[in-house]
């Protein structure tokens, strides 16, 4: 049973049936109080996680797929996947972000894990117990494209099989898009979202099996 306050409602987005917390929700304030400052843009939880959970309510996960969330921020796509029973871990580069992914956890009532690392960090060995990767919203920076895209390279070959990278369009996301094309029969899908805003999301699919 969660113990984040009741009276924080208007704090939290409820959307796919998740529950994300806003920057206002007192328990995130107070998490930033005692200094814990995200610094890579986990400032918040980003729409294009929502892309993600949109495709695979047409297109579900096999069961018992296991999942790595790159880059996961907050955690809440993390959270909807453990929801429809995957089993998730989320790894980021930010030392603070573990907090953040523990109350998301908590006010969704999932057993997820978080783990501290970067996408570089990130080795076959580990990535081979995983059937998914997928990542929302990390590709914002130009030097990000030839290490997620390395990442990917990575996962393929050793056992992913899919791999779901969303994106609100920036141009580092496209030049990944390109090479992922090439390379790995990666395709484009837009996405177009009703909630929790109405917005155009690119999510970029591998399916390698
Ligand atoms: C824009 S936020 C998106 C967070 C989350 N995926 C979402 O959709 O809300 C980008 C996230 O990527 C993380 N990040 C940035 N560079 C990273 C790296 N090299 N390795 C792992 N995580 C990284 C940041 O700390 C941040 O949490």
């Amino acid at each position: 049973m969660s113990r984040i306050r009741q009276s924080q409602d208007k704090h939290i987005i409820d959307a796919y049936g998740v529950k994300a917390l806003k920057a206002a929700h007192a328990d995130v304030q107070k998490l930033k109080r005692r200094g814990k400052l995200p610094t890579i843009h986990g400032n918040k939880v980003w729409a294009s996680c929502y892309a993600i959970m949109d495709y695979l309510q047409s297109y579900p996960l096999a069961e018992n797929s296991r999942v790595l969330d790159v880059g996961c921020g907050w955690g809440v796509l993390a959270a909807w996947l453990a929801k429809q029973g995957a089993d998730v871990v989320g790894v980021d580069a930010d030392r603070h972000i573990g907090d953040y992914f523990a109350l998301t956890a908590e006010i969704n009532d999932v057993e997820m894990q978080f783990e501290h690392s970067s996408f570089e960090k990130i080795m076959g060995s580990e990535l081979s117990t995983f059937n998914v990767l997928a990542g929302s919203d990390i590709c914002f920076w130009d030097e990000l494209t030839p290490v997620i895209f390395s990442l990917i390279e990575r996962a393929l070959s050793n056992g992913v099989t899919r791999v779901y990278i969303a994106d609100p369009g920036r141009p580092p996301f496209w030049s990944l898009a390109d090479q992922c094309a090439e390379a790995f029969y990666g395709t484009v899908e837009t996405i177009e979202l009703t909630e929790p805003r109405k917005s155009s999301k690119y999510l970029l699919v591998i399916h390698d099996d």
